[in-house]
């Protein structure tokens, strides 16, 4: 499975770092092309000469050779990688990551890297429950790094608690999980809309709403990242896609969306509706910027916009899965439920403004998932990245 991948493994300055030369053998034995880069306090723990040995190949460990001068590129490192796995990591290097801070090679190259990094923690129970160490671990989850969890029992300090390192077994299973479930979207083409969008008052204002695009971006990354073809119709937002399977549409009002989305919905298997259209747009847009009427109301006639997900209820075919969202403030359930129907939609993503932390602008979220057999999932609140994962099974699960 992971014959010809290419993995770079990065070694940080912890005791588990001795396991980290069973992984390399696991990974070598698998068929992958391991390269190996230290923080220099890694070679405190264990020798390049092993690590060299084990993986077939040098050793990187500073940013150049002192003895003929070779210049050792974090750039070309980061290229080469399909993966880039940090094994130990320690919660030094995670704070670094977190931050950008590169001060040596093997963080440099986690700035330059164009594939996935991997980190599998590794430290004292207190200093992996601190919460400075638990709010980097989901800003990073919530940027995409992947984690191949710390596990509980017994630390090197004599303590017993999380914060173990994975076993070897453990993170390679993760890294081969990771290429397999990498492509289960494969030969799918995905439709999704994302953001606000904006309604024209005059040349220089406009009706909008607070969306930042997050949720549906991060699953536009999710499923391109699992080989999914992706058509990401969006407002203006202020995120810009990774991956290069997502074909990027901007729009700006709902009406544009519309189009879009009429247009591309038929070539596609599913389509996930995450954007904040605008209910209602003004019925005729100055064509000049209007003048304040010193001591006069102003009235702004709005018209209702095109509802985009219901009218792709219309047309989907049986072989089309259709998810929209529904963002409640009271009867959420009920709410749902009656949307799913009214819309047509195979299942509908449910996120309450009443939950800390979910919605509008946060990195983390909270839903359940309504389907059409009146089915409910609830999961707990967490990075959008991971929320990503859950509606990518459940659209999935349909598909297939
Ligand atoms: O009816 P409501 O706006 O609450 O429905 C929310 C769902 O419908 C979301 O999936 C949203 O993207 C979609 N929607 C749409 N076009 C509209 C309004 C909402 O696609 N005009």
């Amino acid at each position: 499975m992971l014959n010809g991948k290419k993995i770079l493994v990065g070694i940080t300055g912890g005791i588990s770092a001795y396991k980290t030369a069973s992984l390399i053998r696991l990974l070598v034995k698998a068929g992958a092309e391991v390269k190996a880069v230290m923080s220099g306090a890694a070679k405190q723990f264990i020798t390049p000469l092993t690590i060299a040995t084990l993986s077939k190949n040098p050793v990187y460990t500073d940013f150049f050779n002192p003895e003929n001068g070779e210049w050792h590129s974090h750039v070309k490192l980061g290229i080469w990688a399909d993966l880039y796995v940090i094994a130990p990591a320690t919660a030094n290097t995670i704070a670094k990551i977190t931050h950008g801070i590169a001060d040596n090679l093997l963080l440099t190259t986690v700035l330059s890297a164009r594939c996935k990094v991997m980190l599998a923690p590794a430290m004292d129970l207190d200093m992996y429950q601190n919460v400075v160490t638990q709010q980097n671990f989901n800003i990073l989850k919530n940027r995409g790094f992947l984690f191949a969890e710390a596990t509980e029992g017994e630390l090197a300090s004599g303590l017993s608690g999380k914060g173990r390192m994975a076993e070897p077994e453990d993170i390679f299973a993760e890294i081969e999980h990771y290429f397999a479930a990498n492509q289960d979207f494969k030969d799918k083409k995905i439709l999704i809309t994302a953001g606000p969008t904006r309604e024209k008052i005059d040349p220089v204002r406009f009706v909008s709403n607070y969306s930042t695009g997050k949720m549906g971006y991060a699953i536009a990354e999710e499923l391109a990242e699992r080989g999914g073809e992706v058509v990401l119709v969006s407002g203006p937002v202020d995120i810009k896609p990774k991956h290069a399977n997502i074909h990027l549409i901007n729009v700006e009002s709902a009406q544009e969306m519309y189009n879009e989305c009429i247009n591309h919905f038929p070539k596609c298997d599913a389509a996930i509706m995450s954007a904040a259209v605008a209910d209602y747009a003004p019925e005729k847009p100055a064509t000049d910027k209007i003048k304040r009427q010193p001591g006069q109301n102003m009235v702004l006639n709005l018209v209702p916009n095109p509802d985009i997900a219901a009218q792709l209820g219309k047309i989907k075919t049986d072989k089309q899965i259709l998810a929209g969202f529904a963002l409640e403030t009271e009867n959420e359930q009920y709410n749902a439920q009656k949307k799913l129907e009214s819309k047509n939609l195979d299942f509908i993503v449910l996120n309450s403004l009443n939950d800390k932390g979910a919605g509008f602008g946060f990195d983390t979220n909270k839903i359940s998932i309504v389907y059409r057999n009146g089915k409910s999932e609830s999961f707990a609140l967490k990075p959008k990245t991971e929320v990503a994962k859950d509606i990518a099974a459940a659209l999935l699960q349909l598909l297939n």
